[in-house]
């Protein structure tokens, strides 16, 4: 008995002493890919994660915030993702998870810190690289600090005589700290400017939509932590001639006055586009069991239905309701029988609210009914709950209101479209050195169009070769070459994007 204990000892210590974890080598990478996005300064989280320091700091905080399973909010993440996946998926693996806790409970080790990852480059400006066309507000708006959300249209003329086609529409906040969402519409009429012109300040205060239904009211969005994308090759949007571009800005409450100047970027397509992005939305008319009314002191299921009318590649859905909003069910079933799940949220909550991109696009035949079941909680046990005393809700804009609204972005299926990924992180494929040629060959793959910087550092951590310096690079997989000439030990070849990061060790002998 006494042996066996021994031996699993043994093996135990020699299991710890292998798969020891250290902040560098493992939770660098998880923290700053998963967290740091929105946990650093200038972002739109209270507490900066960009550095061991910090982050062990607040380790006490991040058990229970993104790790205790009862108290667990942290990373901010609607979906269910045993129904069905997004890009950007904001959870931890039970992996990351499990690496986490052992490194708290093993005494938050820094490892050795030339292999800790550089920061992603959160970089101030555009994170797409240069726009053709830069919309910016014409004054800065100032956001009372009176605790209390403002919603806030601004008309932007974008003093276009001809039509171009888009591959990207970038929002960058002008303050993240009170930027709660943003919603964009295209418009050709001059209804935006008129209701600007009846109220004394800089835009016009409007909750929900703009007022009236401009030509395209869900031309674009920005949402906390939602990264901006080029459409895949051959598709785009379009931004009309003489057009004007509505933002509409919810600015979250803030105990202090703060000014925002918010920029919407714009960057033309320089390949053909050939499939134009549509939306479609599923109303209060889609439901079969309205009218949509929720009493006071009740709950209620709606169920809407849809039926696609011609073949169509689905790229992503965006769900809304307001404060009663509890429970979405969405699901595609297709003509042959199948069902495809696309949404499921067990916990509405309007302060997270997303456009949810599908990792692949969703082939949704002609005759497919989309199926589109929401839950409202109009009682008390609902603590989100606006209304106090309770009341009889129907639709309406205000808060205290509520909406039922989920849009499609979807272009006309083609052949192929099931094999078009979208998103992802950033990786090392292969680094490796060649000693004839004195050359370190570098193989990555981003899954998005994005600025990358790419170094090779000593074990000390100090840059020895600056390989890539913030350059515009497109999706896919990529090889470069760094002179390795002179170079002999450990190295460490790092990796950065606007978003994500990576790093590799390599030995040159
Ligand atoms: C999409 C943005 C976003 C991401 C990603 C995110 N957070 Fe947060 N986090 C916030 C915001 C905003 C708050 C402030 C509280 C709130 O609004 O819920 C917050 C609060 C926290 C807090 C509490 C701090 C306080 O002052 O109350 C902790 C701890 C935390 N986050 C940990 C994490 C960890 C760990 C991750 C990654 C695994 C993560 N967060 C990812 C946005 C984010």
């Amino acid at each position: 008995m006494r042996k066996v204990t021994a031996v699993l000892f043994f093996y135990f210590a020699f299991i710890s002493a292998k798969a020891q974890v250290t902040f560098s080598e493992n939770i660098a990478p998880i923290i700053y890919n998963k967290c740091s996005g929105c946990h650093h300064s200038g972002g739109i989280a209270p507490l900066p994660f960009t550095n061991y320091t910090e982050i062990k700091r607040s380790a006490a905080m991040i058990t229970l915030a993104a790790l205790d399973p009862k108290m667990r909010f942290m990373p901010p993440w609607m979906p269910d993702t045993t129904y069905s996946h997004f890009v950007d998926e904001r959870t931890l693996t039970a992996n990351e998870a499990e690496q986490i806790k052992k490194w708290i409970a093993d005494g938050m080790l820094e490892g050795n810190k030339a292999a800790e990852p550089e920061l992603p480059l959160f970089t101030k400006g555009s994170q797409l690289g240069k726009p053709d066309l830069t919309l910016g507000m014409k004054e800065s708006f100032l956001h009372k600090g009176n605790n209390k959300d403002e919603y806030q249209v601004f008309v932007l003329p974008t003093n276009l005589t001809e039509g171009h086609n888009v591959s990207a529409i970038e929002i960058v906040p002008g303050n993240p700290k009170i930027a709660h969402h943003i919603i964009l519409g295209l418009d050709t009429t001059q209804m935006a400017e008129k209701l600007d012109e009846k109220t004394n300040e800089y835009g016009y205060e409007q909750y929900g939509g703009f007022g009236f239904y401009p030509t395209y009211d869900n031309w674009s969005g920005w949402v906390p932590g939602n990264k901006t994308r080029y459409f895949p090759t051959g598709i785009g949007n379009y931004v009309l001639p003489h057009s004007k571009v509505l933002l509409q800005m919810h600015y979250g409450p803030s105990p202090i006055d703060a000014k925002d100047s918010t920029v919407v970027n714009i960057f033309y397509s320089h390949e053909p586009v050939t499939r134009f992005l549509k939306g479609w939305v599923l109303s209060p008319n889609d439901i079969k069991d309205g009218p949509f009314f929720i009493e006071a002191n009740t709950k209620r299921t709606f169920h809407a239905q849809f039926k696609v009318t011609s073949d169509y590649s689905l790229i992503s859905v965006t769900p809304h309701a307001h404060w009663l909003g509890k429970k979405w069910e969405v699901y595609a079933v297709h003509p042959n029988g199948d069902t495809t799940h696309l949404i499921r949220i067990n916990d509405w909550d309007f302060n997270w609210q997303n456009f949810f991109s599908f990792k692949k696009f969703i082939k949704l035949e002609k005759g497919t009914i989309i199926y589109c079941n929401a839950t409202y909680d109009n009682t008390e046990r609902n603590f989100r709950n606006p209304n106090k005393p309770l009341k009889n809700v129907m639709w309406g804009e205000s808060a205290k209101d509520e909406m039922f609204l989920f849009y499609f972005a979807y272009v006309p299926y083609q052949q192929g479209d099931e094999n078009i990924e979208i998103g992802g992180s950033v990786n090392f494929l292969n680094v490796m050195n060649d000693k004839t040629s004195n050359k370190t060959r570098i193989e990555y793959s981003i899954a998005d169009n994005s600025l990358v910087t790419i170094k090779l550092c000593d074990d000390k951590g100090k840059v020895v070769k600056q390989v890539i310096n913030n350059e515009q690079t497109s999706s896919g997989k990529h090889q470069t070459e760094a002179d390795s000439k002179g170079l002999k030990g450990i190295y460490w070849c790092k990796i950065s994007t606007a978003s994500f990061t990576d790093s590799k060790k390599i030995i040159i002998e």
